[in-house]
């Protein structure tokens, strides 16, 4: 079975999505560990109440040792893949290293369009808003250095509604998201996509 680590710093919904297609036989992958930058976040405590083992781990945890602490940890739960899932921090050089290729990401917009630094959250909604565009949707992309960089293997489309704020689109994107990072993660698991 596909061996997974996640880092996130938020709620952890995509995280979830994607423990529940484990869990219900939609994905055949093992969730091992999920590291979070930020202590608060709701990813660590629904990890634990999952039985899922879940560290903080940052900048202030680790000064100077984070990405090294980050790989150990990967390694030490025998992870194969990671997903990250809204992680705000970007990874170091022995992460990216140990596991080029084997990285993925999640970003709410139809990349390239809408990506790079600053957009994050509700502020690529706003943007893409801005931009008159006429829709949206949701990306899933190997992770290389920069940000929202990289092979893109999945894109789903959503179309904007009038009247859209960026709230109701950030809700509509999020569910696409949900669905086509499991999907994704389905299809690498079964040797579909293949990361190297
Ligand atoms: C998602 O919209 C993801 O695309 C972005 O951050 C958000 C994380 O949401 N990078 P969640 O923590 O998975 O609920």
């Amino acid at each position: 079975m596909l061996k997974l680590g996640f880092l996130a710093s938020h709620t952890g919904s995509n995280v979830q999505a994607i423990v529940e297609a484990c869990r219900t036989g939609g994905l055949d992958a093992e969730p091992c560990v999920v590291v979070s930058n930020n202590s608060r976040s709701g990813v660590l405590e629904k990890a634990r109440e999952q039985g899922i083992a879940a560290y903080h781990l940052s900048e202030r945890t680790h000064p100077g040792g984070l990405d090294e602490m980050i790989l150990a940890t990967m390694r030490r739960h025998g992870v194969e893949v990671v997903c990250l899932a809204g992680y705000m921090k970007s990874l170091g050089l022995r992460m990216l290293a140990a596991y080029g290729g084997r990285i993925l990401n999640v970003h709410p917009s139809l990349l390239p369009k809408y990506g790079g630094q600053g957009m994050y959250g509700l502020h690529v909604h706003e943007a893409v808003l801005a931009g008159g565009e006429s829709e949206s949707g949701a990306t899933i992309h190997l992770v290389v250095g920069a940000y929202d960089e990289g092979r893109v293997l999945a894109q789903e489309r959503v179309p904007l509604l009038s009247g859209d704020t960026p709230a109701d689109l950030q809700v509509r994107v999020l569910a696409v998201e949900h669905r086509i990072y499991a999907a994704t993660l389905a299809r690498v698991a079964r040797g579909e996509i293949d990361l190297g």
